[in-house]
């Protein structure tokens, strides 16, 4: 057999015989002829196999093998503009290495419930491949941002004393017989790096006990965090903006081939550049509670109703040809398509039922609260570029951010305090994917902020201590990956963007 070539490499080798290895991801036959997809690992390829040119027995062996059996073949790479990778290969030669039979996962519908119990062989479907190479993508992207301009990188501890975010999602972890938790977030050790190093990031795996079960939250999930001294709540934006136009751009320049197979929104992807679109809390109170929001959420309604309308018919016009006696393969090709309405159709309809709550919601917006789910949905529904939300009330946020008392826009408005604090919202309905504040650098009002949120002041005393010592004004942010992904490749749950996702309440392998 002539040398191992990676499918994403054929289009070099047009015209010439090669041997591929890999696994046999979908088989077709029609009568002297046979259409293997084999996946490598790098991409898939249409292999052809035709009776004349093989031997009778390998072309039953083929007939009949199984997906996700082990194979080499060879034979010569053809341009062929409709295969997938515009490449195919005309099969000379094969070789079985390992063959399997049954494999769990077939062509047909499989719940959320029985996919995630194979997700160890989910993995290798190519929506989910095409996941897993953007996800390495984005996460190079974000180390070579970081680390092109200037800042250091810092492991912050996994097991710590303290509450960063919300004292009820800690992880209690027995520590030789003393509770200590899994960590929620690096930026309190990662503040104490950044009076050593200036610019600082941290990006590891973090932990909530949350009790939410919604399509945005995981119970572990990974964070990028950066944090800088000397810097002020307009500096944190702009770096935030210009961090994640560097991402977009990397994933658009790398993937755009993945982003295809997922469907992605590349055109919005594509108009993503500095500035983002900058709103306070109490504006976006003002336009969930205002008219522009009902007129809007009522237009929503009547595109949802018409595009479910579309799509039934869609399906009833389908379900008359698959009645007819077709070829295999066209009923295969029938009953996938149906897949993919059908989950459409329950995805409109949940948007349906959900738009007057969402509303409802929107129209009873009440100062002082956090931003809720659906809010945050409604706001970057209205924009094609990401927003960022500004200056929270105080008591709905942590105890670390920077309390603001001289925003004649914001604060006084309200007779309230806010804390220099951003959200950054995704375009498009995806919704909060960093978190992010100046930091309360007084040690007088640091702890009583402590001592407000019923937090152990004795658990915080190195954390204060910080400023003890040559205090100043400091901020930074986290970006949450698995959201940041749902996002650039249009999925609607996070769980399908980390390997093995962990859920309120469940872990499945
Ligand atoms: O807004 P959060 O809670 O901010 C912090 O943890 C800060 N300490 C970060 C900092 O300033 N250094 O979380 C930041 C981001 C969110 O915007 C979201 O993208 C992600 O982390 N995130 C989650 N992702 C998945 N599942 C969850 N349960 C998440 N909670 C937060």
């Amino acid at each position: 057999m002539p040398g191992i070539a990676a499918i994403n490499k054929l289009k070099s080798h047009i015209g010439s015989e090669v041997s591929l290895s890999g696994w046999l991801y979908q088989s077709r036959s029609s009568g002297k002829v046979q259409f293997i997809i084999i996946r490598d690992g790098t991409g898939i390829c249409q292999c052809i196999i035709e009776k004349d040119n093989v031997s009778d027995e390998l072309f039953e062996r083929l007939k009949h093998l199984g997906h996700e059996s082990a194979l080499a073949v060879s034979g010569v790479v053809r341009k062929d503009d409709r295969s997938p990778g515009g490449c195919e290969l005309a099969v000379t030669d094969a070789k079985i290495i390992h063959e399997a039979s049954d494999y769990p996962i077939t062509p047909k519908s499989h719940g959320t419930d029985f996919l995630l119990k194979h997700r160890h062989l989910h993995l290798r479907s190519q929506r989910q491949w095409a996941i897993l190479k953007i996800r390495h993508t984005l996460i190079d992207a974000i180390r070579r941002f970081f680390n092109d301009n200037g800042f250091t990188l810092i492991d912050t501890p996994i097991i710590t004393a303290m509450a960063a975010e919300e004292q009820q999602a800690l992880f209690e972890v027995d520590y030789f017989g003393t509770p200590f938790y899994l960590t929620q977030t690096g930026q309190l050790h990662l503040e104490a790096a950044a009076m050593s190093l200036r610019k600082v990031y941290c990006f590891g795996p973090t932990f909530r006990a949350e009790k939410s079960k919604t399509r945005r939250h995981l119970t572990e999930f990974w964070m990028v965090e950066p944090e800088i001294a000397f810097i002020d709540l307009d500096g944190l934006l702009e770096l935030a903006e210009n961090f994640v136009t560097s991402i977009v751009t990397s994933v658009l320049e790398e993937n755009k081939a993945e982003l295809e197979i997922l469907n992605a929104d590349i055109e919005t992807l594509e108009k993503i550049a500095p500035p983002f679109h900058r709103l306070t809390y109490t504006e976006v109170g003002e336009i969930l509670s205002g008219e522009e929001t009902s007129r809007f959420l009522a237009g929503q309604l009547e595109e949802l109703k018409s595009a479910k309308q579309n799509t039934v018919s869609q399906i009833e016009q389908l379900e008359k040809q698959q009645a007819q006696p077709l070829k295999k393969y066209k009923q295969e090709k029938i009953a996938a398509e149906l897949i993919k309405l059908r989950s459409f159709l329950t995805e409109l309809e949940q948007k349906i039922h959900n738009n007057p709550k969402h509303a409802r919601i929107a129209a009873q917006f009440k100062w002082g609260k956090d931003l809720g789910g659906s809010d945050e949905t409604i706001i970057s529904q209205m924009y094609q570029k990401p927003v960022f939300v500004t200056h929270y009330p105080k008591d709905a946020k942590a105890f670390y951010m920077k309390t603001d008392t001289q925003n004649p826009s914001t604060a006084l408005r309200t007779g309230n305090n806010v804390v220099r604090n951003f959200d950054l919202l995704a375009p498009a309905g995806f919704g909060e994917i960093i978190g992010g504040a100046m930091r309360e650098d007084s040690y007088r009002i640091l702890a009583q902020r402590i001592k407000q949120n019923n937090l152990n002041i004795e658990n915080y005393q190195w954390y204060l201590d910080l400023r003890k010592y040559g205090s100043v004004p400091h901020g930074g942010f986290g970006l949450g990956i698995e959201r940041t992904l749902a996002w650039l490749t249009g999925q609607k749950h996070i769980r399908q963007c980390i390997p093995f996702p962990r859920m309120l309440g469940k872990i499945y392998i």
